[in-house]
């Protein structure tokens, strides 16, 4: 479904990521993991043309996505949650997910934010708080609601567990996997907590310095215990 060719991606003049490759199949579930600075958020950026200069091609069910705009791309089917998290402070919890209506395909109806708030156990205490009053875990929790209410067919996730407690780390694991599999929708995570990482994905690309070091199953990167010494060890 969506397939990344050779990509090199530049900040100015440095270049950051060197030739990577990635595909991520119809419903298929891939993490990203790596170092502090490996290149996983710059990947996602080059994806959905969202700040770094991007060489090489980025396909999205056969079509290339050459010249095409972030917030068009978001209207294909694909949504990012930013490693920020992009909560608008002065809305309440309920109205930042309404603004999904806004990055939502033509022709596809959101999902509407009383059903979503239903479906996140976390999010009904806190539904019409402000966005600027929850705590870094709720904010996390919104910033994904408010994505999957676009209705995605690939959901991008920057390590969405950075900052996070263990217990909401877990309540999260369980969430991600229960929405993808209700939407149908796809999975692309970068994380650096590989529990996580393995709780909500099949297949792992590991990266080290802007390069891919290893592509493959959860079980073949635990055959080969010289990859975590090499590319993931600090
Ligand atoms: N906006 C930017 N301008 C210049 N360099 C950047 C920018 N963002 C990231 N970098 C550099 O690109 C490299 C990869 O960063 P990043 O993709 O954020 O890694 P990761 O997400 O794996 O921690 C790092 O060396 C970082 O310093
Ligand atoms: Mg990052």
């Amino acid at each position: 479904m969506l397939e990344a060719n050779r990509i090199n991606a530049f900040y100015g003049s440095s270049h950051i990521l060197h030739g990577v490759e990635l595909d991520v199949p119809v419903l298929g579930r891939v993490a990203v993991i790596g170092r502090n600075g490996a290149g996983k958020s710059t990947l996602l950026k080059s994806i959905m043309n969202a700040g770094p200069t991007v060489d090489g091609e980025v396909r999205w069910e056969g079509r290339s996505l050459k010249g095409l705009p972030a917030f068009k791309r978001a209207r294909l089917g694909l949504q990012l949650v930013p490693e920020d998290r992009r909560i608008y402070q002065h809305l309440t919890v309920r109205e930042n997910i309404r603004m999904a209506a806004y990055a939502t395909a033509p022709g596809r109806t959101p999902i509407p934010a009383q059903e979503i708030v239903d479906r996140f156990p976390m999010l009904q205490p806190i539904s019409e708080r402000g966005g600027g009053q929850i705590s870094g875990g709720q904010q996390q929790m919104v910033a994904i609601a408010r994505a999957i209410a676009c209705r995605p067919r690939l959901l991008l996730l920057d390590e969405p567990t950075e900052g996070l407690a263990p217990a909401i780390v877990e309540q999260l694991a369980i969430s991600v996997r229960e929405l993808c599999e209700a939407e149908q929708a796809a999975l692309l995570l970068c994380e650096q907590n590989i529990w996580f990482a393995r709780q909500t994905t099949d297949t792992v690309l590991v990266m080290d310095t802007g390069r891919t070091a290893f592509r493959g199953s959860w079980q073949e990167f635990d055959a080969d215990p010289d990859i975590k010494q090499r590319h993931l060890a600090v």
